[in-house]
Formats: C-alpha cells, sequence, structure tokens
C-alpha cells in the first residue's frame, strides 16, 4: 500500500514535557541511497525527556532547532526506496531499524545524527539514509526490537568494544548494572546470556526481584544500602567488579571505583593539571584511574558492525527485550511522562503501527 500524503508526528519545542504536540505533516520521499521507513514502535531514552525538556545541552557542537520531531529509538519496515537508491537486499520484505552512525561514531555523527539538529522518529514514516538500515531478527516482536539500537547497543559496547574483536564477556567475569533502566537491563540480559555474573543496584526491591529472574547473583538496594560498594566487595571476595554500566555519574562514580576490580573497566555511560580538582577539592578522576590501572572509557552508542555482532548474539540466544509497557502512538506525551517518573523497569514503548507486515 503506498504511504499516506499527510502523516503525524510528535514535536517538542524543548520546553516540557507537557509541552509536546501531536501534528500533521507531508509524509516525506526518499532520496538517492535512501529509504522510506513505515515506523512500527519506537521505544524511549532517558535522552528523550531531556531534549523535551531543553536540558539535552553538553555537546557543545550540537544546535537543536527550535522545534524537533521527539525520541531515537525505533524500529519499522522499508516501503519505499529512493529512484536511485544502490539498495541491493530486498527492502519491501525488510523490517528495519535506524543505526545513528556509520562504521565508527565520529563527531559528526553527534552534532548531526539523532542526538543533535536531526529530525527524530515518533512519527508515522520516516526517511533513512539506506546504510543506516538494519535487518531484524526475526524471532523478535516490534516493541522488542525497537530497544536495541540504542539502549542494548550502548550495554553491548560498554561490555565489549574494549576487548579484541570477537571476543565477547564470558563466565568468570561479574558485571555491575546500575539500576533497572533500558541500558542497564539489556547488560544484565548479555551478561547472563554470555555466563556471567551479573550484580544489580536499584532504588526498588520489587524491580530487583525482576532482575533476579533476568539472572542477576547479587542485589543492592541503594536506598537501604547507601554504602553499596562494600557489599559488591563482599559478593565478590574482595575482587571488586570486572566492568561497570556507571550510568549514575556524580552519586555512583567514586563508589565504583572503590569496588571496581584492578585492571577493570568502569564504561561511562551516564556523565592533568595537579592531584587535586580545584574546584571540589577531591582528587581528580585520572589520578583515580591510574591508582587501580582502570580505563576509563566514553561509551557513545556504537557502530554497525557491532550491531551486527549484537544481533547475531541476540539471535543465537533468544534475547528478547524486556519490554515494560507499551503505550499507543496518541499516549506520546503520557509515554515521555511515565519514562520520566523513573517508575518503569528496563524500557517503554510506543507502538505506532501494527507488526507484521
Ligand atoms: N552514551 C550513550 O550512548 C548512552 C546511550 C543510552 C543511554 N545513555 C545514558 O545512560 C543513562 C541511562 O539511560 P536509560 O535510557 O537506560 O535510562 P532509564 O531507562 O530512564 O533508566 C533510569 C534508571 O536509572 C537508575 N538510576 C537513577 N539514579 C541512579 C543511581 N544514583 N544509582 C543507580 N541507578 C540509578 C534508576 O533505576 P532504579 O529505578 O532501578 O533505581 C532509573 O530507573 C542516562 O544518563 C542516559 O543519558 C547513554
Amino acid at each position: 500500500m503506498a504511504p499516506p500524503q499527510r502523516i503525524r508526528q510528535w514535536l517538542t519545542g524543548q520546553d516540557g514535557l507537557d509541552k509536546l504536540r501531536l501534528e500533521e505533516t507531508d509524509c516525506p520521499a526518499p532520496g538517492q541511497d535512501e529509504v522510506l521507513v513505515e515506523v512500527h514502535a519506537v521505544s524511549l531514552n532517558y535522552r528523550d525527556t531531556e531534549v523535551a525538556m531543553g536540558l539535552y545541552n553538553h555537546h557543545k557542537s550540537v544546535e537543536h532547532p527550535p522545534t524537533i520531531v521527539s525520541c531515537s529509538d525505533m524500529c519499522g519496515v522499508v516501503v519505499a526506496v529512493g529512484p536511485y537508491s544502490n539498495n541491493t537486499t530486498d527492502p519491501y520484505k525488510n523490517p528495519a531499524f535506524q543505526l545513528n552512525a556509520g562504521d565508527r561514531v565520529q563527531a559528526s555523527d553527534v552534532a548531526n545524527g539523532f542526538g543533535g539538529p536531526a529530525p527524530r522518529v515518533l512519527t508515522q514514516y520516516r526517511v533513512f539514509p539506506t546504510y543506516n538500515v538494519v535487518k531484524i531478527p526475526d524471532y523478535l516482536t516490534a516493541e522488542e526490537a525497537s530497544c536495541l539500537p540504542i539502549a542494548a547497543l550502548t550495554a553491548w559496547m560498554s561490555l565489549n568494544s574494549m576487548r579484541p574483536a570477537g571476543e565477547i564477556i564470558g563466565p568468570k567475569e561479574t558485571v555491575l548494572c546500575q539500576g533497572t533502566g533500558g541500558v542497564s537491563v539489556a547488560a544484565l540480559q548479555i551478561a547472563s546470556a554470555a555466563g556471567a555474573s551479573a550484580i544489580v543496584t536499584s532504588s526498588s526491591d520489587s524491580k530487583l526481584q525482576r532482575a533476579e529472574k533476568l539472572g542477576a547473583q547479587t542485589l543492592i538496594n541503594y536506598n537501604s544500602a547507601p554504602d553499596w560498594e562494600a557489599t559488591v566487595l563482599k559478593a565478590t571476595a574482595d575482587a571488586g567488579a570486572d566492568v561497570f554500566l556507571e550510568v549514575g555519574g556524580a552519586k555512583t562514580l567514586r563508589k565504583s571505583f572503590d569496588c571496581v576490580k584492578f585492571g577493570g573497566l568502569i564504561a561511562c555511560i551516564g556523565y592533568l593539571s595537579g592531584k587535586i580538582d580545584e574546584d571540589t577539592d577531591r582528587t581528580n578522576t585520572n589520578l583515580l584511574c591510574l591508582k587501580r590501572n582502570v580505563t576509563l572509557k566514553g561509551i557513545l552508542n556504537g557502530p554497525r558492525n557491532r550491531l551486527e555482532e549484537m544481533l547475531r548474539f541476540y539471535q543465537e540466544k533468544e534475547i528478547r527485550p524486556v519490554v515494560d509497557r507499551v503505550f499507543k502512538f496518541e499516549e506520546g506525551r503520557a509515554a515521555l511522562q511515565y519514562l520520566y517518573s523513573g517508575g518503569h523497569f528496563s524500557k517503554v514503548v510506543i507502538k505506532v503501527k501494527g507488526w507484521m507486515p
């Protein structure tokens, strides 16, 4: 069926979650080496709430237009190919989701990609460069698949990107997942499927129980046990955890340094001139890294080859992303408000259209 001439999309003026608005616009047409994708499901990320509230401003190279289509993670179906596209696959039969970068994440991807001024994905149809469309494993629903390009790939890169090609996390390693949001639950699922041990921290005992069902071996409520770094050391016979999904930032990073294994990895996901930072009178972060020979690595999502590597692993292990709640397209505002409330476990999804074609 031909795409409609007019489509609906959720827009934000970056002036508050309550000001998100659903508007009509013309359906875009694909140009050279582009495809038109009918959006089926959009999963929500914390960043989407930051953008809608005008708080996503730490990338200085990024200039947001005054109004922008909301949300950045989706899957759908290719329904039209640009007139000069060199796409050699059969796009009409390829359920697809978007990729945020090419072979490697570059500064230009930050400035021009989904974190930047590009229109995002909470819309019924969207044009993508052909290269940025990847086939979805067929065991997944649309809602599940929409959780993979950002949240799961960020978890995959946090766990595996510092290893030699072809090596992934495995038994004998312990992963520390902070909280039970989308990135952390994906890391828990990958670690469990790979035979690694997982420690999960959360503000909620009931969410910790859900994490246990997904294979978490050590559960820590960081509200009732604010000195959770001591529990991590106890659970690992004082060795510390091998890999950290550091999403907490200001209140967690120093604790992570206190319970990371010698030679371990803190994947900094969330946020030289002397040994003490003058503004805080605290030991400089670089020195903290040296004390335990730790690599501090920023993780900015990931490239196509690592997404495809991750998808092969997901397919082999049949990992299904955990979807906490599915909202209708018309409930876009309520969905983002629900995510911002922090009540969710893993992912929140907006169903834009029925699956499959
Ligand atoms: N670098 C990248 O490429 C990339 C990609 C995706 C996300 N991110 C960043 O990663 C972070 C998580 O994103 P997300 O989409 O997974 O968020 P999310 O789904 O909204 O998850 C938020 C969860 O984080 C947990 N949390 C909050 N404060 C915490 C603390 N002090 N200690 C431990 N856990 C805490 C809470 O879990 P409980 O409710 O269980 O306490 C909360 O539910 C955000 O800062 C986001 O911007 C970065």
